[in-house]
C-alpha cells in the first residue's frame, strides 16, 4: 500500500451599515433595560451593532459578520499586560465552538451538548445555566462532534438550536423555556450545531446531516412563539410539481431527477449548517450552502455512463434570499457539480472596499475548496477568486464564467479512480470564523492544508444505516510503518493567514504546529486574537503577525473570541477545549505528542492587569498498548475494516489510530472481550453518554469482525513501537 493509499483515509480526517448615530438608538433601549425589561434587543439594536461596542449582541458581532471590535484599550502597547480575569468550567468534555453574546454586562453562551450558561461578565458568577437534555444517542447523527456555535438574541429572549434539532427560546433573564419547536423530521439524520440569526422579529436556522443522506433547508420562526413563517429548500426533492418554486425547478435542471426521485435516502445534501449574514440596507439575508449528499455525485446525480454530471444546485453556493419572505433572490456557485465535501458553509463577511477604482458593496468567503471569493453582494456576479491555501483540484477560477477551471485527473466521480486531493474533504478552512479589519483591509482566515485521498466506494448504495454514507470508501488502511505515518502527519499545516481581499493575496501568514486553530476576533486596538490546536491562546499584530501575546490554555482552543466592556474596561473572553470533525480524526498518536491537545472545556475571560490562575490541568491518564494476540482470518480483519471506516472511523479515527478525544479503541478495556465489546457496540450501555447502539446497522458477526481489525491494528502499532504511549481522553 502506498503513502498516498493511507493518506486516504488517515488524511481525511486526519484525516453594516453602521446606521444612525448608536447613541439615538440606545439611548431609548438602554432606559428600556437590555437586561430584560422593556423590549431588549430591537431590531434597531441589530442594525445598529457596530455602533455598540460595550456588547457583543449577535453572532458575527453584527449582520456583516465582521467580527470585529472598535475597542482599544487593550493594544499593542498594551496588551503586554493582559491577565486572565476569569474563568469558568465547563460540564462537558466534548468540543467547543460557541461564540458567546454579551449584554450589559451578562455573557452567554452555548457548551458542548446544546447546553446554555448566563454569568456576570465581570465577575465570572453563574447567573443560570439549561440543560436541553439532548439524548446521548444523537451524536450519532452528528458528523462532527456535539458541538454547538452559538445563541441569537431579540427582545426579553435568546434562541438556541440543539443537536436533536429543536429551537428553543430561553427567557434571558431566567433560562426559563418560553417555547419550542421541532424544526427537523426525527426520523433522519439531521442536527442543528450552528447559531440562529434574527431579523425583524424572525428566526432564521438551518441544520447540518449531509453525510447521511438528508435534504437540505433553511427555515424562519417567529421569536413570539415560534410559529414557522416560511421554509426554503436548497435542492430539488425529486418530482417537483408545477406548484414548485421557479428556483427549484431551475436547479432540477441540473440534477438526475430519477435518481433523486427514487431514492430517499440520497436526499441530495446542502445543508445550511453555518453562516449566514444580512444587509439591511438591500434586505438580503445570505446563506452558505454545504456539500453533495452523497459525496460522490456518480451515485448522486448519474449520467447515463454512471458517471457524475450536472451542477446539482444549489449545492456548494452562496444564495441571496429575502428575510421576509424566504423568497429566492440570487446565488453563486463556488464548486458546481461538487463531488469532494466542497461545502460554501463557511463564514459570510459583508463589507464595502473599492475595486478598480470604484466603491463596491462585497461579500466574501473562503469556502473548503480553497479560493477566497468575492463577489458583489447587490448581485451575486463574481469579482474575483484567488487560492488561499495549496490546492490542486482546479487551477483557477475563469473570471468570466466564475467556474473553477478543473483539474481532471482529481474528478474522481468522472474517473471512477481514486485520487489525492487537496483540499480534502475538512478543506482549506472549516467553520472557524474570520475577521476583518476595516482599518487594515485584511481579512484574516484561519486556514489550512490537510488533503484526502478520495477512493469511490464500490457498489455503493443509498441506506439509511447509522454512520457515513457517502460514496467513498474510508476505511483508512494504515500500515504499520511510523515513518510513513509521520510524513503524512509532515503534510499536515495550520496557519493564520492576513488577506489582502483587494489584491487577492496573503500580506502575511503566521505559521502554527498542524490545522484547526480557533476562530478569529480583529480590534480597534491593532490586534487579531486567536487560540491554537497548540493549547495557546494568542494575541497578534494586525498589522504584520507579529505574536505579541500568549496564554497557555492546558487544551486546544477552536471557538472564536469576543470582547465587550463593562463599566468601561474592556474584557477578551474565548471559550477553549479541543473538539470537531479534525479533533475526532487526527492521529492522536503523532499529532503534537510533545504536548498532546486535550479537551479542558473552559471559559477563559482576560482583562488588563488580571491575575487570576487556572487550576492545574488535570492529569494525563496512562493507557498502555496491550491488545490480545490477534488470531482473526485476514477475510473477518478486512470486513471489520471496512465496517470500522463506514461505522466508526467518524468518531475514532480512521485506521482506529486513536482520535485525541474520544476513546482509543486500541486501548480500550472492552477489545480483551467479545461479550464487553458487544455490549457497548450493540448493547448500547454507553449511548448516554454519545457512544450509540449500533443495533440494526451492523449484526453480531460484524461487530466482531470490528473488534477482530481493531485488535490487528493495536498489535501492528504495538509492534510499531514498543513502549509504553500516553493516551488521551
Ligand atoms: C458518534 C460518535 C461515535 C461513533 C460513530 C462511534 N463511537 Fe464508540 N464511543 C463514542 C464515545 C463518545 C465513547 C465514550 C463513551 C463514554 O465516555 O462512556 C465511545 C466509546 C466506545 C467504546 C468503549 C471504549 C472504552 O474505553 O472502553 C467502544 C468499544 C466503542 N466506542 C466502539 C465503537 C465502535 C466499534 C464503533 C463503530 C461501530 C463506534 N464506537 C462508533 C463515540 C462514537
Amino acid at each position: 500500500m502506498t503513502f498516498k493509499r493511507w493518506a486516504a483515509g488517515a488524511a481525511l480526517l486526519l484525516s453594516a451599515g453602521t446606521l444612525a448615530n448608536c447613541s439615538q438608538i440606545f439611548g431609548e433601549s438602554e432606559s428600556a433595560g437590555a437586561g430584560g425589561s422593556g423590549e431588549g434587543i430591537t431590531t434597531a439594536m441589530l442594525v445598529g451593532a457596530d455602533g455598540d461596542s460595550a456588547n457583543w449582541i449577535s453572532h458575527g458581532r453584527t449582520y456583516s459578520e465582521q467580527r470585529f471590535s472598535p475597542l482599544d484599550s487593550i493594544n499593542r502597547d498594551t496588551v503586554g499586560q493582559l491577565g486572565l480575569a476569569w474563568s469558568a468550567d465547563m460540564d462537558t468534555g466534548r468540543g467547543q465552538e460557541a461564540t458567546p453574546l454579551v449584554m450589559d454586562g451578562k455573557l452567554y453562551l452555548t457548551t458542548a451538548w446544546s447546553k446554555v450558561k448566563a454569568f456576570d461578565a465581570a465577575t465570572g458568577a453563574k447567573l443560570w445555566e439549561y440543560d436541553p437534555k439532548v439524548p446521548g444517542e444523537t451524536a450519532v447523527k452528528a458528523c462532527c462532534d456535539v458541538v454547538n456555535r452559538g445563541l441569537a438574541a431579540y427582545g426579553d429572549k435568546l434562541f438556541l438550536g440543539t443537536l436533536d434539532g429543536r429551537l428553543i427560546a430561553l427567557d434571558r433573564d431566567t433560562g426559563a423555556v418560553a417555547w419550542t419547536t421541532q424544526t427537523v423530521p426525527t426520523d433522519k439524520s439531521y442536527t442543528i450545531t450552528g447559531a440562529p440569526r434574527v431579523i425583524d422579529g424572525k428566526v432564521i436556522i438551518g441544520n447540518g446531516g449531509a453525510e447521511f443522506g438528508v435534504r437540505g433547508f433553511v427555515a424562519a420562526y417567529s421569536a413570539d412563539d415560534g410559529k414557522q413563517l416560511w421554509k426554503f429548500y436548497t435542492v430539488p426533492e425529486g418530482d417537483e410539481g408545477d406548484d414548485a418554486p421557479a428556483y427549484l425547478k431551475k436547479a432540477a435542471e441540473t440534477w438526475n431527477m430519477d435518481v433523486l426521485a427514487a431514492n430517499d435516502a440520497i436526499g441530495g445534501g446542502g445543508t445550511v449548517w453555518d453562516s449566514m449574514a444580512y444587509d439591511p440596507d438591500l434586505d438580503l439575508l445570505y446563506i452558505g450552502v454545504g456539500n453533495g449528499s452523497p459525496w460522490n455525485r456518480a451515485y448522486r446525480s448519474p449520467g447515463k455512463d454512471g458517471k457524475g454530471q450536472g451542477d446539482n444546485l444549489y449545492l456548494s453556493s452562496i444564495v441571496a434570499i429575502r428575510p421576509k419572505t424566504g423568497e429566492y433572490v440570487w446565488h453563486y456557485q463556488t464548486t458546481p457539480g461538487e463531488t469532494w465535501d466542497f461545502t460554501a458553509t463557511q463564514h459570510i463577511m459583508l463589507a464595502d472596499m473599492t475595486i478598480d477604482g470604484k466603491p463596491r458593496k462585497v461579500l466574501m468567503q473562503a469556502p473548503k475548496n480553497g479560493f477566497f471569493y468575492v463577489i458583489d453582494r447587490e448581485t451575486g456576479k463574481f469579482i474575483s477568486a484567488k487560492p488561499y491555501v495549496g490546492l490542486n483540484w482546479a487551477t483557477g477560477v475563469d473570471p468570466k464564467t466564475g467556474r473553477p477551471i478543473e483539474n481532471p485527473e482529481t474528478r474522481v466521480d468522472q474517473t471512477g479512480k481514486p485520487a489525492m486531493v487537496l483540499p480534502g474533504a475538512l478543506g482549506g478552512h472549516n467553520w472557524h470564523p474570520m475577521a476583518y479589519s476595516p482599518k487594515e483591509n485584511l481579512v484574516y482566515i484561519p486556514a489550512f492544508e490537510a488533503g484526502m485521498m478520495y477512493a469511490p466506494e464500490a457498489n455503493w448504495k443509498p441506506d439509511r444505516a447509522r454512520g457515513f454514507n457517502v460514496g467513498f470508501s474510508l476505511a483508512g488502511e494504515l500500515p504499520a510503518d511510523g515513518g510513513i505515518r509521520k510524513q503524512a502527519a509532515g503534510t499536515l499545516r495550520g496557519m493564520l493567514v492576513a488577506w489582502d481581499p483587494v489584491a487577492q493575496k496573503a500580506r502575511w501568514t503566521v505559521e502554527h504546529p498542524g490545522p484547526w486553530n480557533g476562530g478569529l476576533l480583529a480590534t480597534g486596538g491593532g490586534l487579531v486574537f486567536q487560540g491554537t490546536a497548540g493549547s495557546e491562546f494568542n494575541a497578534y499584530d494586525a498589522s504584520n503577525g507579529k505574536k505579541l501575546w500568549s496564554f497557555a490554555a492546558q487544551t486546544g482552543v477552536v471557538a472564536p473570541p469576543v470582547t465587550y466592556t463593562v463599566d468601561g474596561e474592556q474584557y477578551v473572553a474565548v471559550l477553549a477545549g479541543w473538539g470537531g470533525a479534525y479533533a475526532l480524526s487526527v492521529d492522536g498518536d503523532l499529532i503534537n505528542r510533545k504536548a498532546p491537545v486535550r479537551n479542558v472545556s473552559r471559559l477563559l475571560v482576560f482583562k488588563i492587569g488580571g491575575t487570576a490562575k487556572l487550576p492545574a490541568p488535570p492529569a494525563l491518564a496512562e493507557l498502555p498498548l496491550d491488545p490480545p494476540p490477534s488470531k482473526a482470518s485476514a477475510e473477518v480483519i478486512a470486513l471489520g475494516q471496512v465496517k470500522y471506516g463506514r461505522y466508526c472511523a467518524v468518531c475514532h479515527a480512521p485506521g482506529a489510530v486513536g482520535s485525541t478525544v474520544l476513546p482509543d479503541l486500541r486501548r480500550a478495556g472492552a477489545l480483551e472481550s467479545a461479550q464487553a465489546w458487544n455490549a457497548v457496540v450493540e448493547g448500547g450501555i454507553l449511548k448516554d453518554s454519545g457512544m450509540a447502539s449500533f443495533k440494526g446497522s451492523l449484526s453480531k458477526d460484524e461487530i466482531e469482525a470490528i473488534r477482530a481489525y481493531v485488535i490487528k491494528r493495536a498489535n501492528d502499532d504495538k509492534a510499531l513501537e514498543a513502549g509504553k504511549r500516553v493516551a488521551r481522553r
